[in-house]
């Protein structure tokens, strides 16, 4: 049904006059011909889920600033990342956050204003700080067992990486906020919400490119009902959460996990946090936890699969520090961040392939922006592509088109380190980043004590499409037992 709103779209977007082009403040950016006129462009790419790759070929075409709609810009030079998203600056997120938001008021991702923000993020940081989140250790380690344990009955078939790896990630989520795993890696699959996830993500993806259809569909839709997909977050996702909540509350719980924090928060500051606020969180964790976290362990086996090389540094790298020492165990978290080469790998498979795919979109405040002797007025969207900006070559070295771990161990990395893009940036990183990093830490290295992987084809790339994630279809993987 998103089609037919796309040809809406499309009729009453292409007619605008010709005295508007000669005022036009951006008509100097260079960029697709289509993108001047109308936000269609935009609309066309985010469907076809294309963004990332696209964005890096037009990049390479037009240079270092690139218009991408009638209002809209992307910059390729890593220093504007520091100008538009650092501490301070007062670039806004975009409307395009709005269809997230609909009209909910605590959204961490989606608030696109900064004082209500920092208020809110202010009551929940505690929650997922690193501190907090080593206590949870025991119930990654639960999780990483029952997932071994699991892929062992498979044996050495083909196994599909990235999809275990997300049914992992939503059980280890599952643990940590409501002490209970969905029971999808036992399962071997998951309850239907994957695919709603998807269908929010996919609409999303596109309708925040013209948020006016999508308030207008909003006022409408008492009338004629929801036809947008985006509905999913705030529907089936935001009522999975509520069930775990209930039933978490009704069964209780020895562990001190996400929800019962949260809910103290709640008992304190009732005004501040309702108990919409809480279950807006564990939505979140829900929605932003799983995919994100499945679509980085697999891009890292797979990059290992695809580099022998750095499997077998790696490989000794885990076997001289844990040797024999966990067979049935899990690698502890202090271990794991000692081991050099391992996150030096985890850093490069998130360079080369970010779990975000479009421009962090964000708005120009009063006063405008000068860049690179453009001026782009207050109100025009401006941002950067986390694909674009790990490829910079003078950033990240000549081979950034290489997955090559080295580089976070054998040149000085402080510039790699001040633009890794993967998690965002200033006020709006990701929340969740230390938890996602704790499971592919233990994760991956105990996966690899306990089998041999290699991809199914060798020869082969997989597939991947760009809707805000990008993610990866049938990375086939072969495990055969150390033992
Ligand atoms: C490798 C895994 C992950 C990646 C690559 C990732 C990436 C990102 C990025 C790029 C942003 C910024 C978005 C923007 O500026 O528009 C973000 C924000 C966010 N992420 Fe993650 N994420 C990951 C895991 C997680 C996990 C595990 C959770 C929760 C349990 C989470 C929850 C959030 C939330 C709530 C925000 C909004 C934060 C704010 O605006 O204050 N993410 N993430
Ligand atoms: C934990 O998160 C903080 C803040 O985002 C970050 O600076 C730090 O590097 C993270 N630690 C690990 C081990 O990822």
């Amino acid at each position: 049904m998103d089609s037919v709103l796309t040809y809406a779209v499309a009729l009453s977007s292409v007619t605008i006059p010709f005295i508007i082009l000669l005022l036009d403040p951006l008509r100097g950016i260079p960029g697709p011909l289509l993108a001047r006129w109308t936000s269609l462009w935009m609309v066309y790419h985010s469907r076809k889920g294309d963004m990332h790759l696209v964005m890096i070929a037009l990049h390479e075409k037009y240079g270092s600033i690139v218009r991408t709609g009638p209002n809209e810009v992307s910059i390729s030079d890593p220093l504007a990342v520091k100008t538009i998203y650092g501490a301070g600056s007062k670039f806004r997120k975009s409307e395009w956050y709005s269809v997230w938001q609909g009209h909910r008021k605590f959204d961490l991702f989606a608030e696109r204003d900064e004082t209500v923000h920092r208020a809110q993020r202010r009551l929940v940081s505690n929650v997922y700080s690193m501190d907090t989140l080593k206590r949870f250790e025991p119930w990654v380690d639960k999780a990483i067992k029952n997932l071994l344990a699991k892929l062992s009955t498979l044996g050495t078939t083909s196994v599909d990486m990235g999809r275990w790896a997300q049914l992992f990630a939503f059980d280890v989520i599952g643990e940590v906020t409501f002490s209970k795993p969905f029971g999808f890696v036992d399962a071997g699959k998951d309850d239907g919400s994957f695919n709603q996830i998807d269908i929010a993500l996919k609409s999303a993806a596109w309708i925040g490119q013209v948020p006016w259809l999508f308030w207008a569909h909003d006022r409408v839709s008492p009338l004629i009902g929801n036809w947008l997909g985006v509905g999913a977050r705030h529907g089936s996702l935001r009522a999975l959460a509520a069930s775990e909540t209930a039933s978490r509350k009704s069964r209780g719980s020895d562990h001190r996990d996400m929800l019962e924090m949260l809910m103290d928060v709640h008992r304190q500051k009732p005004a501040d946090m309702n108990e919409n606020a809480v279950l807006s969180m564990a939505t979140s964790n829900i929605f932003a936890g799983s995919d994100t976290t499945g679509i980085s362990i697999a891009a890292l086996l797979y990059f290992l699969c695809k580099h022998p090389r750095c499997k077998d540094t790696l490989m000794a790298e885990i076997n001289g520090a844990i040797g024999e020492g966990a067979p049935e165990g899990v690698v502890p978290l202090s271990a794991a961040l000692q081991l050099k080469y391992l996150q030096a790998c985890i850093y490069e498979a998130l360079r080369c392939h970010p779990a975000v795919g479009m421009s962090l979109p964000r708005v120009v405040p009063q006063g405008g922006l000068e860049f690179h002797g453009r001026f782009l007025p207050a109100s025009t969207i401006v941002g950067t592509n986390p694909w674009v900006i790990h490829r910079d070559r003078n950033i990240f070295g000549h081979d950034a088109e290489t997955f090559r771990p080295e580089r976070w161990l054998d040149q000085d990395r402080s510039q790699m380190d001040r633009f890794f893009f993967a998690f965002g940036a200033g006020s709006r990183t990701c929340i969740g980043r230390n938890l996602s990093w704790i499971e592919i830490s233990k994760l991956v290295p105990t996966l690899l004590l306990r089998f041999e992987i290699g991809l199914v084809d060798p020869e082969s790339t997989p597939e991947e499409d760009c809707w805000w994630f990008v993610k990866q279809h049938g990375i086939l993987i072969k495990l055969k037992s150390r033992s």
